[in-house]
């Protein structure tokens, strides 16, 4: 039997998956991309996980789309299996938040996967880049929108033209990367990020990450209408009340996550 494509394990109230095709650079093909959207859903599902992080080995987070699977393809095939939407999207159907700690390379479909996570925490050896130019293709699972989202049109075009990687730092200074941290330790960094998220309130996480990603979905003045309506809803929650409470009585809260 073949080893597993992916690895999952709970730390704390952490969900964690490792994508698992080290000789390939992590290389997504459609058995690694069935397997990390099940897994995405059974932790999205699993009250005892309030956050999840995805990551994989310290050379790549993944090298792409497996170009061997993708090598033959066709246009008739491509369209009529709905390639790559099939299996790609179902982290948008993901309500908890998703931590992609990238080691290594993320690259063409890899980085848009670390793109699709909520936020990227980048270990201080991590190359970014769309390449699909060097194959005769263009980014197809987001690179040309959710990059240029992230460092505007120039940085964008640049490295969907060119192809070209860009390190942890230039990714940071561009705004793709929340935070760049030493390679050792880098995934611990990552868990314990996401350890700090899990403690909150449920609802307020939730309600937070959907309300920033309303800010790419909506004008300015109905991304405002909606996180005030969220934000008053809140209200309705025992832990607004404990929380508080925690803070006048100057001790720790003590959140039910309802
Ligand atoms: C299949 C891949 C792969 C990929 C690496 N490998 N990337 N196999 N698909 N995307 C394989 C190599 O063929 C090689 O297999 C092994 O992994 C190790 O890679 P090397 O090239 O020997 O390693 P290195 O010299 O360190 O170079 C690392 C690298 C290079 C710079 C990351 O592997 C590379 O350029 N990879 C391709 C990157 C790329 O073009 N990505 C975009 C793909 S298109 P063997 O058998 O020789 O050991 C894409 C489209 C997305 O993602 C569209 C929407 C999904």
């Amino acid at each position: 039997t073949d080893d597993a494509v992916i690895l999952t394990e709970t730390r704390g109230h952490v969900g964690l998956i490792t994508l698992n095709r080290p000789k390939q650079l992590n290389a997504l093909n459609d058995a690694l991309m069935d397997a990390l959207g099940d897994a995405l859903k059974a932790f999205d599902a699993d009250a005892a996980i309030g956050c999840i992080v995805v990551t994989g080995s310290d050379k790549a987070f993944a090298a792409g789309a497996d170009i061997t699977a993708m090598a033959q393809k066709t246009f008739p095939a491509s369209y009529t299996e709905d390639f790559i939407s099939r299996n790609w999207e179902a982290m948008m159907q993901i309500r908890k938040p998703v931590i992609a700690a990238v080691r290594g390379f993320a690259l063409g479909g890899g980085c848009e996967l670390a793109m699709m996570c909520d936020l990227i925490v980048a270990a201080d050896n991590a190359q970014f880049g769309q390449p699909e130019i060097k194959l005769g293709i263009i980014p197809g699972a987001g690179g040309t929108q959710r990059l240029t989202r992230a460092v505007g049109k120039a940085k964008a075009m640049d490295l969907v033209l060119t192809g070209r990687m860009m390190d942890a730092q230039e990714a940071e200074r561009s705004g793709l990367v929340a935070r760049v941290v030493p390679l050792e330790g880098a995934l611990d960094e990552a868990v314990a990020m996401a350890e700090t998220i899990a403690g909150f309130s449920l609802p307020s996480v939730l309600m937070a990450k959907e309300s920033v990603n309303r800010a790419f979905e909506s004008p300015l003045a109905e991304g405002l209408r909606y996180e005030r309506r969220l934000f008053q809803s809140l209200f309705a929650t025992a832990d607004q009340k404990e929380g508080m409470a925690a803070f006048l009585e100057k001790r720790k809260p003590l959140f039910t996550h309802r």
